[in-house]
């Protein structure tokens, strides 16, 4: 395989360009308002599938958003990889935090991307990381060297658990059988450190409710005499958790996979720099379980979180009311081995037994999935290894990393295939956050990148 970087030096320009009109559009799975646009962003990939040289392109209904499904099989007896990615982004609240409208994409340079990075909603996550994959077609299919078949399977529900493409797959083992499933939808350590993510955190999400009084109450006239839910709430919650900030739910970390001594210490070894963490998001003090490092506590230990918590009044000054509820969303991040849906129940039991007299409790689950762990001495690791080595100069460096992208560790089961995470992105990219940006460099080097996956993982296929 020719070095991409000619191609991509002509051409650049145009990438930008392509991508730039594909953030315009804001696809925002999670907000039906939004519906058209989504829609409207599943025919623009479906366009440019085409238009990069798949064969076959359609998008597929699906009891919710579609899946735009394309491919380009040059020969049965080559190898197949599976390219999947997400089309759908992230809600861009808050607003009045963003620089620029988080779907008029710009281009600044920061102090990380002195090329310059472009800011818009779903510029990493996914669509610039997805439309990597869908230029390095284009540039191997015009230069005649695509080496083995290919298949993209572009979702809308990333963002709010893929329930559809978990029914997706399940119907078509068939058409989707592969070799290998080649995903960028994380991060790397930085430009300089190339990585491979090798594991990501499962999850469970749940959301709470906390129900005292039949209305809201004047809080002079009852107030110390009935439970107020508000305070419930955030006692249930603060229990969650003891002094050392291990999480309290009995059971919780009964299956929770060990690191072995030799494996903690190999992950100590990425280049990490404490102050540099703290100062990029301003706090004076990391935070956390009590045993493990801040790398661990990010990728190999579990956690439970609220996301987001109200009730009772938040309007402009004061007014003195006991709410009749409270609610919280949460989500518990897993590693493997757990069961999410065992973990969800664990929660549901616990969260209930430690209702106090006087309120009512619910847990509503809302979606999870399993972790996942991918060894570093598979065909398809080892074939994403050279692919750096060649492009950057350097052996990328095996990563766990801390998100979660459920619908992997289901490939696995029923697609019996390993996927190969590579990501271009860095943390401070601000994925899911006001101001979310990729680099350009960073979209650049994994169109470069992703060609040699193909060409080493058919070479080394033989
Ligand atoms: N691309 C992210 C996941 C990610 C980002 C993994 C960076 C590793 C590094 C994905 O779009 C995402 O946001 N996943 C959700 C879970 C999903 C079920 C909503 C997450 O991790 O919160
Ligand atoms: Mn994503
Ligand atoms: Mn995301």
């Amino acid at each position: 395989m020719k070095s991409a970087k000619p191609y991509i030096e002509k051409n650049k320009d145009r990438f930008i360009d392509e991508l730039i009109e594909l953030l315009k559009i804001p696809s925002i799975s999670a907000d039906s308002a939004y519906k058209k646009d989504v829609l409207k962003t599943a025919e623009a990939v479906k366009k440019q599938l085409e238009k990069a040289g798949c064969d076959a392109v359609e998008i597929c209904e699906t009891p919710g958003y579609p899946i735009v499904y394309g491919e380009k099989m040059i020969d049965k007896k080559l190898p197949t990889i599976l390219v999947y990615g997400h089309y759908d982004v992230q809600p861009p609240d808050p607003l009045d935090l963003w620089e620029s409208p988080p779907f008029e994409p710009v281009i600044k340079k920061t102090k990380l991307h002195p090329e310059g990075a472009i800011f818009a909603r779903g510029s990493c996550d996914d669509k610039g990381q997805m439309y990597m994959h869908v230029k390095a077609l284009e540039y191997m299919t015009e230069t005649d060297q695509l080496p083995c078949n290919v298949k993209f399977m572009i979702e809308g529900e990333e963002e709010v658990g893929s329930s559809s493409l978990e029914w997706f797959v399940s119907k078509n083992h068939d058409k989707l059988a592969n070799d290998v499933i080649l995903i960028s939808d994380t991060g790397m350590i930085s430009k300089n450190t190339p990585s491979i993510t090798t594991g990501l955190r499962g999850l469970s999400y749940v959301e709470v409710e906390v129900t005292g009084p039949n209305r809201d109450l004047h809080s002079g006239l009852y107030g110390g005499a009935v439970a107020n839910p508000i305070n419930v709430l955030t006692k249930m919650i603060a229990s969650l958790h003891d002094e050392n900030n291990h999480i309290t739910i009995p059971g919780f970390y009964d299956d929770v996979e060990e690191l072995s001594k030799e494996e903690r210490e190999k992950m100590a070894e990425a280049p990490f720099n404490l102050k540099d963490y703290e100062e990029s998001i301003a706090i004076d003090s990391v935070y956390g379980e009590k045993g493990y490092s801040t790398n661990e506590r990010n990728s190999i230990r579990p956690t439970l979180d609220v996301n987001g918590i109200w009730g009772g009044y938040i309007g402009e000054g004061a007014k003195t009311v006991i709410a009749s509820q409270a609610f919280a969303k949460i989500s518990m991040r897993l590693v493997p081995n757990q069961d999410w849906k065992k973990i969800t129940e664990l929660f549901k039991n616990h969260f209930e037994s430690i209702a106090p007299k006087g309120v009512r409790v619910k847990v509503k689950p809302h979606h999870g999935g399993q972790a996942y762990v991918t060894p570093i001495n598979s065909l398809g690791y080892k074939a994403a290894e050279k692919a750096y080595e060649e492009t950057f100069g350097k052996t990328p460096i095996p990563q766990r990393s801390g998100g979660s992208i459920p619908i992997v560790a289901l490939f696995e089961k029923e697609l019996k295939s390993k996927t190969i995470l590579m990501g271009f992105g860095l943390d401070s990219d601000a994925i899911h956050s006001p101001n979310e940006h990729f680099g350009i460099w960073n979209y650049l080097k994994g169109i470069e990148t992703i060609p040699q996956f193909y060409h080493f993982f058919t070479e080394m296929s033989k």
